[in-house]
């Protein structure tokens, strides 16, 4: 399976242990595209979505151990618990009603993710180097 959106170089946070994670969210969201692809099965739309909602979980609790260092760590998990939020929303309302495209949960996710990780995550894990926080 080729990946649609390869995790890029350009994500990295220099923090091995995260950026494994963030590839894991990646390839969830391969497998997701696949399914959207794939005559949008529904089984395995399901099925990633919930894969999805129980990883960001961890993931968070895990880069959370890093950045509950900083100064403005508030900021930070403000925005995990609000995609934590969203992504259960999305995966429930996908499941039950299906009131929603499973692309509509993709551009949410693949936008976030990448905003997330470029513009927050890797700007905060600089700050922890640059401090001796890491
Ligand atoms: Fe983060």
């Amino acid at each position: 399976m080729t990946d649609l959106i390869p995790w890029k170089e350009e994500y990295s946070v220099g923090v091995e242990e995260t950026d494994n994670q963030h590839k894991e969210l990646f390839k969830m969201l391969n497998i997701l595209l696949d399914s959207i692809n794939n005559d949008n099965d529904r089984k395995s739309i399901d099925k990633v979505l919930e894969d999805m909602v129980n990883y960001v979980d961890f993931h968070f609790k895990s880069e959370e151990t890093y950045t509950a260092r900083l100064p403005n760590f508030t900021a930070h998990r403000l925005e995990h618990w609000e995609f934590v939020k969203q992504t259960m929303d999305y995966q429930k309302r996908f499941s039950n009603n299906k009131d929603v495209t499973a692309q509509e949960i993709f551009n949410f996710l693949f936008n976030w993710l990448k905003k997330h990780i470029i513009e927050t995550d890797i700007n905060d894990f600089r700050y922890l180097r640059e401090h001796g926080l890491l």
